[in-house]
């Protein structure tokens, strides 16, 4: 096939598609049938989290097909067309966790498994759901989560990203790891988006980057502590191996040299700089001492971990497992919350991400003490599947359903969610 071609044959992909169709991978993260199986199909094992099964009949329930981002109707539409339009290796990368997807899987299934305390004749006839952070007021909690890579899921990449958050005044979050340059997602977006740093373990470059940012007008750097070395992603290696394109395009095939990321170009970055396992909470302080930014430490699981961030002096508070495609601890995310944001208690905002996936789940992030809830795949879906109306959509319908969940349950205002709007099962 052309070195250039964004897509497998369609030999490849029909054999991959029959792959998926018979893989709980699909099926266990988020239970609806993969994009090509047959109606009435057997179950494809591994649905605990949400049947897709009518329990009636135990046929699948039918999802319509999705041709444009408005049809979609969830963020799962977007999963299913995603499915179809990134190429096999790219979704695989979108898609994996680590090791037996233990952790990826405990965040949705513990966000699935709270349930909203709905209460009665409370005026919603008009909805507050905006949020302050750092002194900028967005109309939603919901934050577009640092994302590396993204021109691998739709040519237009991190750009189709920054149009989206433009147009629908979300804060974007840029990862270090972005295909595109910050200046470029910058003009884009209309302003400067918060960025995401990776430390390295070459101290030099990781001042350039800094300097580059601040230069850019980015006010918030967002440090992640979660990922300083590699991690076993084991579901990205089987679904590689199902990708046989060489992907010159994007990046060099596997065995060459990685192409070196936007962001660390005119650095003296190496690839072996990339990952940082000697960084320690010394660190906090040499950021301190490079940038007047914003310091928001991203990957914290512990109460431990945020009173020791909180002693630093950092300005937020970011509760993430990367998705779970760090550590394989199988602990949630908003499991994690309630003890970090007790600890906390209300002196830096808290952000959370990991499995939050509905306005529902939302709703129950900023329950157990966030003030803000960010989300990577299901926006990542919807650039694969769209580009940037498939961002928006996404976007669109996680607020209109924080929208429609505030008013049934009778808080009309984020600041009146509280610990006693959810119950545990
Ligand atoms: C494809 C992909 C790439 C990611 N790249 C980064 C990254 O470069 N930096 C980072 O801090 N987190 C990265 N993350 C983690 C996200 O910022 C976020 O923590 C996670 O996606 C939230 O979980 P969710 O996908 O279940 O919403 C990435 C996640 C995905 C799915």
């Amino acid at each position: 096939m052309r070195p250039d071609s964004p897509h497998p044959p369609a030999a490849t992909r029909r054999a991959f598609l029959r792959w998926l169709a018979a893989s709980p991978v699909l099926a266990t993260l988020h239970g609806c049938d993969p994009p090509d199986s047959p109606p009435g199909a057997a179950p494809s094992g591994g649905t605990t989290l949400r049947p897709s099964f009518d329990p009636a009949t135990l046929q699948p329930i039918p999802r319509a097909p999705v041709t444009t981002a408005a049809e979609a109707l969830d963020v799962f539409d977007m999963e299913r067309v995603a499915a179809t339009t990134v190429p096999t290796a790219h979704f695989g990368y979108i898609q994996t966790g680590v090791d037996g997807e233990e952790t990826q899987l405990r965040n949705r299934a513990a966000v699935e498994a709270m349930h909203i305390r709905a209460r009665r004749l409370v005026d919603v006839s008009s909805l507050d759901m905006h949020v302050t952070l750092f002194g900028r007021e967005w109309p939603t909690p919901i934050v577009i989560a640092p994302c590396g890579s993204q021109r691998g899921f739709h040519a237009e990449g991190e750009l189709a990203t920054a149009r989206a958050a433009q147009a629908r005044d979300h804060l974007q979050v840029l990862s270090t790891v972005s295909s595109t340059a910050v200046e470029e997602v910058n003009e884009a977006r209309g302003g400067p988006v918060w960025y995401q740093l990776y430390a390295t373990s070459n101290w030099d470059v990781t001042q350039a980057v800094v300097e580059r940012t601040r230069a850019a007008g980015c006010p918030v750097i967002v440090l992640t502590v979660d990922l300083a070395v590699g991690s076993n992603r084991v579901t990205l290696a089987r679904w590689s191996r199902m990708d046989d394109r060489d992907c010159r395009g994007c990046h060099r095939p596997r065995g060459e040299a990685p192409t070196v990321k936007p962001m660390f170009q005119g650095t003296v970055y190496r690839p072996a700089d990339f990952r940082s396992p000697g960084m320690t909470w010394d660190f906090i302080g040499r950021l301190r001492e490079i940038t007047d930014q914003r310091i928001v430490v991203k990957g914290l699981m512990t109460h431990e971990d945020a009173r020791i961030a909180l002693d630093r002096g950092v300005d937020a508070i970011w509760v993430s497992n990367h998705g779970g495609r760090s550590e394989g601890s199988g602990q949630a995310t908003i499991d994690a919350l309630p003890e970090i944001a007790s600890v906390v208690a209300g002196s830096v905002p808290v952000i959370v991400d990991g499995g939050f996936r509905r306005g529902s789940d939302i709703f129950k992030g900023i329950a157990r003490g966030a003030d803000a809830v960010a989300v990577g795949r299901p926006y990542l879906w919807g650039l694969g599947a769209f580009g940037q109306p498939g961002v928006e959509r996404v976007l669109e319908i996680l607020r209109e359903e924080l929208a429609v969940t505030m008013r049934l349950a009778g808080t009309p205002s984020l600041a009146g969610i509280g610990e006693s709007s959810v119950g545990a099962g």
